[in-house]
C-alpha cells in the first residue's frame, strides 16, 4: 500500500469534486465498457464509482482488466462530477466518480457462493457457512453497526445514572432461569460441572448485597431449549439490578432508557409512560402474556351470550365453567370454504377441539353451521356482544380449559391479522405486563412452579397466601412486550428470609434442597440485604425489531442453527479421547452409534 487511505467511499460527494482521494475497499461490480473499465468499489461506508481508463491510468489499466468481485483494491483519483445523464440517484454518491491514476490489487478473491448486495435470496445455511460474505452486506453491516450503537447508548445512559458495569463469572453454578443448563466438565475436580449461566441472576442479587446499589452488563446468556426465531442458545442481555427501588421505578428507568435508546439510535420519539396492563387482562383480551398491540382484534368473552342456549357444545363447556371465546376479522365474511378448514386444523395445533364461525354477509344476512342452534333473540344477543357489522366473520373456540382458549384463540388472532394484512410494519406498540401469577401448575411435574423464578416477590397482600393457595398468588414481576415480542422481564426481589422460604416451599424445594442449590445466596441474605429489583432486556430481540428483521440471527455476528450449531466452525464437533480422559468424562456414545444417528436424521 504506497499512499495512506484518505477518505471512505460511501462519504464523497460533490462537496469532494476535484480533490484527490485513496480509497480502499471490496470490488462490488465491474463492467467494462471497451477500453474504459467502471469498479463499483466498496467499504463500511458505502459505494462509490471508479473509472479507470488507460488515458489517466496509464501504467495500472492492464491490472483493472483482471479485476473480479469481491477483489481488494487501493485506489487513488480525483473526484470528478458526474454528466447529468450518468448521475446514479440510487445512491449517496450518486453525483460523483473517482478518475483513477493509480490502482493497486491488495487481494484477489474467489467468486463468492452467492452475490455480495442487500435482499439476496440464498439459502441462509449458505450465508451462515459463509458469514464473512453475508456480514459484507450493506444491511447486515447496518444490523451490526446498529447494535453497536445501541449497546453504547444503553452505557452512555446508565453510566450517566451512577450505574456501575461489573461482570460476573461464566464458570458458575446452575441458575434458576427454567431451561436446561449448557455443563462444563472440571479437568481439576473430577466429575464436577460448571455451569454456563442462563442469567446472572443470583449474582446481581449477591451484588446488592455487597452495596454496588446500581448494576448492569451487557452479558452472554446461554439456554439449552428449543430454539425459533426468537431463541438463540447463547443470546444476550442487558442485565440490571438496583437497591431501594419499588416497581414503579424501575419500570420509569427502562422507559426513559428505551426512549434514549430509540431517539439515539433512529431518531424515533417514543410517548412513555407505556400502557400498563395485567397479565389477566393481557391473557383474557388477547390471549397472551405478550400482546401484540399493533391492531385491535380483541378476544370477546361469550359465555353471557350463550349460557342459556341449546347449542349443547358450547352450553356443556360454560355449564362445567369452561370458557366461550371468539374474534371478530373485519371485513373478511367472504373466506373460502376452504380457508375456514384449514383454520380448524390451524387451531387444532393448539389444542383446540373446534372451531365455529359466523359469517354476517354485506346484505345483514348470516351464514353460520352454528346458527341453527340458536334462537332469534340468543342470535340477537350474540351479534350484539360481538358488535357485530355487514361483512365481519367471527371465530369461536370453547374449551374446559381457558388456557387452551387462550392459546388457540390469541395464535388466529395473530394469524389472521397477518393474512388480512392488519399490522402497521412501521408501528411500535409497547406495553408492560404487570403482576405475574406467582406460580404455574406443572402437571408434568405434578407441582406448583415459579412462572418467573423463586427469588420474584410476592404482592404484599398476596404474601398470606403462599403457604395455602399458591395459585391465587400475584407477584411483582413485570414485563416490556414490544410489538408482540416480549424484549424485557424482571421483578422485584424476596429480600427477607422468611418469605423466600415460603416460596421455596410452595415449590416443593425443601429446606435441604434450597441450601444446595442456592445456598450461599440464601447464606449472603442473611447479612443485611436491601430491598432490591432489576430487569434484563434481550438484546438480540430489541435490536431485531428496531432493524426490522424477522430472525434474530440477523442481528448476531456469529448465530447458531436452529439445531444449536455453527455451520462456520462447524461446532459442535467431536474431540480428542485424550481431551475426555483428562476431563474424566467417558462418552457413552461410541463413534458406531453418532454415525446411526446422523443417519437417522438425514
Ligand atoms: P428472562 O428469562 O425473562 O429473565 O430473560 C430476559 C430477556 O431475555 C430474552 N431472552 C432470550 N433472547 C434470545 N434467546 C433466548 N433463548 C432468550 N431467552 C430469553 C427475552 C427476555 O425477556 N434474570 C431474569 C431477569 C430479571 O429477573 O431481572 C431473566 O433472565 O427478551
Ligand atoms: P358439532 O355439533 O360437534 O358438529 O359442532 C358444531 C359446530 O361447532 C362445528 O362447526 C364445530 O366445528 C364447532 N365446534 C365443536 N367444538 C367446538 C369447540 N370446542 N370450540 C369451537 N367450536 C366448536
Amino acid at each position: 500500500m504506497s499512499k495512506k487511505r484518505s477518505h471512505h467511499c460511501g462519504e464523497l460527494t460533490k462537496q469532494e469534486s476535484g480533490i484527490e482521494v485513496t480509497l480502499c475497499g471490496w470490488v462490488a461490480k465491474r463492467r467494462d465498457h471497451g477500453g474504459i473499465i467502471f469498479i463499483d468499489l466498496r467499504d463500511r461506508s458505502g459505494i462509490v464509482q471508479v473509472v479507470v481508463s488507460p488515458e489517466f491510468a496509464k501504467e495500472n489499466f492492464h491490472l483493472a482488466e483482471d479485476v473480479r468481485n469481491e477483489f481488494v483494491l487501493q485506489v487513488s483519483g480525483n473526484v470528478r462530477l458526474r454528466s447529468a445523464e450518468t448521475i446514479n440517484p440510487h445512491i449517496p454518491t450518486g453525483e460523483i466518480e473517482i478518475v483513477v491514476t493509480e490502482l493497486e490489487v491488495l487481494n484477489t478473491a474467489k467468486t463468492p457462493p452467492f452475490y455480495i448486495k442487500d435482499g439476496v435470496d440464498v439459502d441462509e445455511n449458505v450465508r451462515l457457512r459463509y458469514r464473512y460474505l453475508d456480514l459484507r452486506r450493506p444491511e447486515m453491516q447496518r444490523n451490526i453497526i446498529l447494535r453497536h450503537k445501541v449497546t453504547k447508548l444503553m452505557r452512555d445512559y446508565l453510566d450517566n445514572r451512577d450505574f456501575l458495569e461489573i461482570e460476573t463469572p461464566m464458570l458458575t453454578k446452575s441458575t434458576p432461569e427454567g431451561a436446561r443448563d449448557y455443563l462444563v466438565p472440571s479437568r481439576v475436580n473430577p466429575g464436577k460441572f460448571y455451569a454456563l449461566p442462563q442469567s446472572p441472576q443470583i449474582f446481581k442479587q449477591i451484588l446488592m448485597v455487597a452495596g454496588m446499589e446500581k448494576y448492569f452488563q451487557i452479558v452472554r446468556c446461554f439456554r439449552d431449549e428449543d430454539l425459533r426465531a426468537d431463541r438463540q442458545p447463547e443470546f444476550t442481555q442487558l442485565d440490571m439490578e438496583m437497591s431501594f427501588v419499588d416497581e414503579e421505578d424501575i419500570m420509569n428507568l427502562m422507559e426513559g432508557l428505551i426512549s434514549y435508546i430509540f431517539k439515539g439510535a433512529l431518531d424515533k420519539d417514543l410517548k412513555v409512560p407505556f400502557q400498563r396492563m395485567t397479565w389477566d387482562d393481557a391473557m383474557d383480551q388477547y390471549g397472551s402474556d405478550k400482546p401484540d398491540l399493533r391492531f385491535e382484534m380483541k378476544l370477546v368473552n361469550m359465555c353471557e351470550a350463550i349460557k342459556n342456549s341449546n347449542f349443547k357444545v358450547f352450553k356443556d363447556i360454560v355449564d362445567k365453567g369452561g370458557l366461550v371465546k371468539a374474534i371478530n376479522v373485519k371485513g373478511y365474511s367472504a373466506i373460502a370454504r376452504r380457508e375456514l378448514d384449514s383454520l380448524v386444523e390451524f387451531v387444532g395445533i393448539y389444542g383446540a377441539k373446534g372451531l365455529a364461525w359466523i359469517m354476517v354477509n354485506e346484505d345483514g344476512t348470516i351464514k353460520s353451521p352454528i346458527a341453527k342452534f340458536f334462537s332469534e333473540d340468543e342470535l340477537k344477543e350474540i351479534l350484539a356482544t360481538v358488535k357485530a357489522e355487514p361483512g365481519d366473520l367471527f371465530l369461536f373456540i370453547a374449551d374446559q380449559k381457558p388456557a387452551v382458549v387462550a392459546q388457540a384463540l390469541g395464535a388466529l388472532r395473530l394469524e389472521m391479522a397477518k393474512r388480512r394484512g392488519l399490522i402497521d410494519e412501521k408501528a411500535l406498540a409497547f406495553t408492560w405486563v404487570v403482576k405475574f401469577p406467582m406460580f404455574e401448575y406443572s402437571e408434568e411435574e405434578k407441582r406448583w412452579v415459579a412462572v418467573h423464578h423463586p427469588f420474584t416477590a410476592p404482592c404484599d397482600e398476596d404474601v398470606q397466601y403462599l403457604s395455602t393457595d399458591p395459585g391465587r398468588v400475584y407477584a411483582k414481576a413485570y414485563d416490556m412486550v414490544l410489538n408482540g415480542t416480549e424484549i424485557g422481564g424482571g421483578s422485584i426481589r424476596i429480600h427477607r428470609r422468611e418469605v423466600q422460604k415460603e416460596v421455596f416451599k410452595a415449590i416443593g424445594l425443601s429446606e435441604e434442597e434450597a441450601k444446595e442449590k442456592f445456598g450461599f445466596l440464601m447464606t449472603a441474605f442473611e447479612f443485611g440485604a436491601p430491598p432490591h429489583g432489576g430487569l434484563a432486556f434481550g438484546l438480540d430481540r430489541l435490536i431485531m425489531i428496531m432493524a426490522n428483521r424477522p430472525s434474530i440471527r440477523d442481528v448476531i455476528a456469529f448465530p447458531k442453527t436452529q439445531s444449536a450449531t455453527d455451520l462456520m466452525s462447524q461446532a459442535p464437533d467431536d474431540v480428542e479421547a485424550k481431551q475426555l480422559r483428562e476431563l474424566h468424562i467417558r462418552s457413552t456414545v461410541v463413534k458406531k452409534e453418532i454415525k446411526e444417528i446422523k443417519e437417522s436424521k438425514e
